[in-house]
């Protein structure tokens, strides 16, 4: 991958599902460092220590899981944060880390859905409402548990 780097095949690298001690040990050997790391992260899930860790190596953090994760679009918070700005309980979950300088990435295969996703830049949430959201994080992991591996 670094071949491809240097060559201008690839203008950036990125890892996924990370925890902080994978990246330590890549940054320990990689002549490039790595532009961006995707992983499960929303308001039950906040990734707070790995936030502050990419943050700290100027690695972007990249999220799953904001429309996905389990129970999410259908908690009572987030319905009623929806309802207050008049969006829907997807928006809010994706426009959470927006705002909190984490770029998202939504999956649908449902025309609506896809436009709806994309319909985030026309309000912002309060700082009550993020704290509202912060407040959720409760560990959940909707997708795999990767912070046992070696
Ligand atoms: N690196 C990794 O290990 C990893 C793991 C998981 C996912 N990903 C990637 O991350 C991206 C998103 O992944 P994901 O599919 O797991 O998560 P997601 O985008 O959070 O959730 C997708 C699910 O939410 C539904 N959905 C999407 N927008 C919605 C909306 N506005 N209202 C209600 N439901 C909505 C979709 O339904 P419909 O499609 O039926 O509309 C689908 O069931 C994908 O590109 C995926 O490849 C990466």
């Amino acid at each position: 991958m670094e071949e491809f780097h240097r060559d201008g095949v690839l203008r950036a690298l990125g890892v996924s599902n990370f925890e902080p001690r994978h990246i330590d040990d890549i940054l320990a050997c990689a002549g490039v460092k790595p532009a961006v790391n995707q992983v499960e992260r929303h308001a039950y899930l906040a990734q707070t220590e790995l936030r502050e860790y990419c943050a700290r190596h100027e690695i972007l953090l990249e999220a799953y899981g904001s429309a996905g994760a389990k129970g999410l679009l259908e908690d009572p918070v987030v319905r009623a944060i929806a309802a207050a700005h008049g969006r829907t309980a997807a928006q809010v979950s994706l426009k959470y880390s927006v705002q909190r300088g984490i770029v998202v990435l939504a999956k649908s295969v449902t025309e609506k859905r896809i436009a709806q996703n994309a319909k985030l830049f026309d309000f912002e949430l309060s700082e009550e409402d993020l704290a509202k959201l912060e407040a959720l994080d409760c560990g959940q992991r909707s997708y795999w548990d990767n912070s046992n591996a070696p």
